[in-house]
């Protein structure tokens, strides 16, 4: 299932580095990120898209892992990006992503940041509401600049997925609904600095069953039919993310099936395609690596209290979310099993990787990985409990390199300062 992971005699390896070493040399919690196997995954989908024969652009969600070094990979690969603040704009830009090539998505873009957007002309801007649309319209025409929208529309379908990351359902706050969708396409086309280009959708994350998706490009092809009907021009569509990984047990979402739900519902219409995948990417390009603290017994359980938190990886906190863990030492693998309750050092009970897993003995100083990690991993970190964010590395032909230290203790406050203090006289 995780063809880059092996067990060797140096212990569990990544694409050939033995994870100890690098939790030896740079201590832990430690991210590591597998550039090899994210080259391999990027290339398999963009030839699996290619081999549709349709006309299909890949735009990274680059809010799944944000990294410079990430960035500029798959800037080399040739991968848009899709992104969604001005930090991600600028990040984007300074790895070498040229706006043409970024898609600006998310349902409350500011003044400021569709002005960047228009004034460094950006490929497209997914609106997200009519009163979106009047705003950048407004942007626009102060300086007279025409941008390519897309109408991001909201398509009314259960992604099956959890409901804290599922987005295309009525009840979510995305997207226009659609049957708004056509009279505002018209309303932009007829503005002298507004070109829609189409629609784009997406209704959710880590969707392994690809029905919904389905059921969302169907209607998505039906709008399209309907706007030509009305003579509105529509030339792309932008299908989103959301290809699910597997965690647990669940199988990772098939992109062959995606293509083949492509090629099913837009070959012969005649339009050009986006997608926006994040996690199927990176997801499994990941590990975070950390030590066992201290192993505590209670009458009902075994806790293994681990130098990761939830300030690192927040999932299982915040979704309930399964991660595989494994330990390092080869040795550990052949202990016997047992119940433990895997949890991080922060003062809260929410901290916990997993209440009930059952692992090799493990003793403290022992390490682990906990699997998966490559998307939504460190990009949702904060320094909570005064934590400080973990140090990043990256390997690739067998090497690796520290991709950002540790976070300085200092760097917790040297940006706070003490107003009000009574000064002698
Ligand atoms: N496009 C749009 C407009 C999105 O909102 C997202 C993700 C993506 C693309 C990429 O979706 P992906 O291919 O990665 O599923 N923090 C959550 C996931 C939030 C996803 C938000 N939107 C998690 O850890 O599961």
């Amino acid at each position: 299932k995780r063809p880059n992971l092996t067990l060797t005699e140096q212990g569990l390896s990544m694409s050939g580095v033995a994870l100890s070493d690098i939790a030896a040399e740079c201590g832990t919690p430690c991210w590591v990120i597998d550039a090899t196997f994210l080259r391999k995954r990027y290339r398999l989908l963009k030839a699996t898209m290619q081999a549709t024969g349709l006309d299909i652009a890949l735009h990274y969600a680059m809010k799944a892992n944000s990294h410079l070094a990430v960035l500029s990979l798959l800037a080399t690969e040739g991968a848009g990006m899709d992104i969604v603040s001005i930090g991600e704009f600028e990040k984007a830009l300074h790895s070498g992503v040229p706006p043409a090539k970024m898609i600006f998505s998310g349902v409350g873009k500011t003044h400021q940041e569709l002005t960047l957007a228009v004034s460094h002309a950006i490929g497209q801007i997914n609106i997200e509401s009519a009163e979106e649309l009047e705003m950048l319209a407004e942007v626009c025409t102060h300086l007279q600049k025409k941008v390519p929208i897309a109408l991001r529309v909201n398509p009314d379908v259960d992604a099956q997925t959890h409901a804290k990351i599922t987005t295309g359902k009525a009840e979510n706050k995305f997207g226009i609904a659609f049957d708004d969708a056509l009279a505002l396409y018209a309303k932009a086309q007829a503005h002298p600095y507004l070109e829609p280009l189409g629609f784009a959708c997406h209704i959710g994350s880590q969707i392994t069953n690809m029905a919904p998706f389905n059921v969302a490009f169907e209607r998505l092809a039906g709008l399209v039919r309907a706007a030509r009907e009305q003579n509105l021009t529509v030339k792309t569509l932008d299908c989103g993310g959301g290809v699910g990984i597997s965690y647990r047990l669940e199988e990772e979402g098939s992109i062959s099936s995606l293509a083949a739900c492509l090629s099913q519902h837009f070959s012969g219409l005649d339009v050009k395609i986006s997608l926006e995948p994040g996690r199927w990417l990176i997801g499994p390009c990941g590990v975070l690596l950390s030590t066992i603290i201290r192993k505590k017994k209670t009458s009902l359980t075994t806790f293994l209290i681990i130098d990761a938190a939830m300030n690192d990886l927040l999932r299982p906190s915040l979704y309930e979310a399964w991660h595989g863990i494994l330990p390092l030492r080869t040795a550990a693998f052949s202990q016997p099993q047992e119940h433990v309750a895997v949890v991080g050092p922060v003062c809260e009970s929410g901290d916990t990787f997993s209440s009930d897993r059952v692992l090799p003995h493990l003793q403290p100083d022992d390490q682990i990985a906990i699997l998966d990690t490559g998307a939504y991993g460190a990009v949702m970190s904060s320094t909570y409990n005064a934590r400080p964010l973990a140090t990043q590395v990256m390997i690739e032909n067998g090497q690796w390199s520290v991709i950002t230290p540790r976070l300085p203790l200092s760097a917790l406050w040297e940006r706070e300062t003490i107003p009000f203090t009574e000064t002698e006289t």
